[in-house]
């Protein structure tokens, strides 16, 4: 199966990089199934149900999510039912939502997708991710061909760690939320695909998707302002997986970074 992992979506123009760019990635790779990170694609912070509909229209399967899942309120509703948005496995017990869930994608394949939040340098307290994800993994056993985890984190050192805790158990860890792509993708000995971040589909002519000018006085001032999305040099950036069906062992990972102009 081929599985393009999609890289934090952040505000109009990655929303908009997903409406033009995927149709023609799904059929020029010939990608069966698609997961994305939504957390930014409300300007930049949060999700809203109608962006949700417009990414799933566009071809996304799958959403997880990360710290900046709850900035737009509306998702809270939203989430509680929802059979497509993962929230991080490792929030409270109580929190709306699920970490995890199953997707049919076509007959006898069920891919499993499991969202995960790091704990170092976040700013949020959260459970172990590593813990969570054990969890998760019983809960579902026997019930999936295919897993996918996103471990949306700051630190690569919690990333690829995880992407150890989990060789050979899944198919993929992918991590997100630093917006810069990593160039240490590969297919670990126990068959698991790694790479430590896949990258922002957004505007690159910016800091990590922001205006860059309004960044930088923020840098140099120390003043306070609100940040608006910036706009130019827009890509899609993800990666592709190629997953063996009768294993749920990865078989490729192919970095993707696509100019969308
Ligand atoms: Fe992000
Ligand atoms: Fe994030």
């Amino acid at each position: 199966m081929k599985i393009l992992f999609i890289g934090d979506v952040f505000g109009d123009a990655g929303r908009l990089a997903i409406k033009k760019k995927l149709p023609e990635l799904r059929a020029r790779m010939g990608i069966d199934f698609v997961v994305a990170n939504a957390e930014n694609v409300a300007n930049g912070k949060g999700l809203t149900p109608k962006i949700i509909d417009e990414l799933r229209e566009a071809g996304v399967h799958a959403f997880t999510a990360g710290n900046h899942l709850w900035d737009a309120k509306e998702i809270i509703p939203y989430i509680k039912n929802s059979k497509c948005l993962i929230r991080p496995a490792n929030y409270l017990a109580t929190a709306p939502g699920s970490g995890s869930q199953v997707f049919d994608v076509y007959s006898g394949i069920r891919v499993l997708v499991i969202s995960l939040q790091g704990q170092l340098m976040m700013g949020q307290s959260v459970d172990s991710p590593f813990v969570a994800v054990d969890r998760e993994l019983a809960r579902w056993q026997g019930r999936a061909e295919i897993i996918l985890v996103d471990m949306h984190a700051e630190a690569t050192s919690e990333k690829r760690a995880m992407g150890w805790h989990l060789d050979g158990r899944v198919a993929a860890v992918v991590g997100t939320h630093t917006h810069v792509q990593t160039a240490d993708e590969e297919v670990l000995p126990g068959g698991t695909a790694f790479i430590s971040d896949l990258g922002m589909t957004g505007p690159y002519d910016s800091v990590i998707g922001m205006n860059r000018e309004m960044a930088v006085r923020k840098f140099v001032t120390q003043i306070h302002e609100h940040l608006k999305p910036a706009t130019g040099d827009v890509r899609l950036c993800g990666a592709l997986l190629d997953v063996e069906e009768s294993t749920g062992k990865a078989k490729s990972i192919v970095r993707i970074q696509e100019k969308v102009g």
